[in-house]
């Protein structure tokens, strides 16, 4: 027996930030040793909304540097481009047409998307988590480790398998593997810079609201200066009344490396006049080894083009013999 296998992805859009970081790729080097991961560039994603085709190669090499300079290991991991597998594509297809269209009508993150970009609102948005179904069953993942936002797109992929396995399949015998979604607890939502009772996300118009992964020091100072507080002192996890506080706090225990309990001792009594240096060194101190690594990476493209090439053949290895299954359980012939 192999290891077991966990997929994920994130949409090369805007900059990855603390939430992508702590929701996402810190679990992934975390659990890497004891799985075989699949790690790949939501780049087919990235343009469900409107986007500038000058930049999405250039940010989905950026993301690829990113997993790199964060500490995914090559040696149990394959990271690829999305669209480098047609696969995802195809089977995309094939899954729209079994997928029920209130089921996608009901997704909270279509329903907030949608709001936002009015009239406009292109199919690829409503069909969005149909592909991203397809990029998990593709690979017949144990699990998929994610933030809590991506909890509701991973039932409806195990909908979507179930429903094709139920019509398609036969007892004991089922065409997909239903994976389970991996989300840790802490770090899972992380939230907003500006609003507590919103999460850190690429999409904000407001670069205040979050912290990137690629921030300077001196930028970092400057929005958790300016991040917002509330008028109380003492500092607490846990109240709901003080939402800000709860986030600060956590992140600051996260990236401090210390215990929740350790920081609730530490803070008890602080300011936020006391905390938020603290928090800013121990952020930037975080932050600082993996912008090395990212800079060092993006200087080397051989090296990056020759990872993702590598990542493009694994991917298709696992990919196409599951999408043929798929097709022949669907009734199609075979190419000759
Ligand atoms: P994306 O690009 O929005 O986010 C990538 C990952 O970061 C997590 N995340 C957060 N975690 C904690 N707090 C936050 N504020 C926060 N913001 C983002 C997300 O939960 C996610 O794990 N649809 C996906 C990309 C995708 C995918 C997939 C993921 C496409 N296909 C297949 C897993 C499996 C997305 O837009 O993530």
């Amino acid at each position: 027996m192999g290891k077991p296998r966990v997929l994920s992805g994130i949409q090369p859009t805007g900059e990855l930030h603390l939430g992508n970081y702590l929701g996402a790729i810190r679990n992934w080097v975390e659990i890497q040793q004891a799985y075989d991961s699949f790690l790949f560039m939501a780049d087919l994603h990235a343009i469900t909304v409107p986007h500038d085709p000058k930049t999405l190669a250039a940010n989905t090499y950026k993301v690829a540097a990113l997993y790199l300079a964060c500490g995914i290991d090559l040696n149990c991991a394959t990271i690829f481009v999305q669209s480098h597998v047609s696969a995802h594509s195809e089977l995309t297809w094939l899954f729209m047409c079994l997928t029920p269209l209130n089921w996608l009508e009901a997704m909270v993150q279509f329903k907030e998307k949608a709001i936002r970009q009015g009239e406009n609102v292109g199919a690829g948005l409503l069909n969005y988590p149909v592909l991203q179904a397809a990029d998990i069953l593709l690979y017949e993942p144990d699990k998929v480790p994610v933030g809590e936002d991506q909890k509701q797109h991973l039932e409806l992929t195990r909908d979507i398998a179930d429903r094709l396995n139920f019509q398609f399949g036969s007892e004991g015998n089922p065409v997909l593997k239903v994976p389970e979604p991996m989300i840790r607890k802490e770090g899972a939502r992380v939230m907003s810079l500006t609003d507590g009772t919103k999460k850190m996300s690429k999409s904000d118009p407001s670069d205040l609201s979050r912290i990137n992964l690629l921030d300077p020091p001196d930028v970092i100072a400057k929005k958790i200066k300016r991040c917002k507080t509330d008028p109380m002192r003492g500092l607490e996890f846990d109240n709901p009344e003080r939402p800000e506080c709860n986030n600060l706090l956590t992140l600051y225990s996260i990236l401090a490396n210390k215990t929740k309990d350790a920081v609730a001792e530490e803070c008890r009594e602080m300011g936020w006049g006391q905390f938020k240096p603290l928090f800013t060194e121990a952020t930037i101190a975080a932050l600082g080894p993996i912008q090395d690594r990212y800079h060092e990476i993006m200087a080397n493209k051989d090296y990056l083009e020759s990872v993702l090439r590598q990542g493009r053949e694994q991917a298709e290895a696992i990919a196409n013999p599951t999408l043929h299954k798929v097709k022949a359980a669907l009734g199609y012939s075979m190419p000759l």
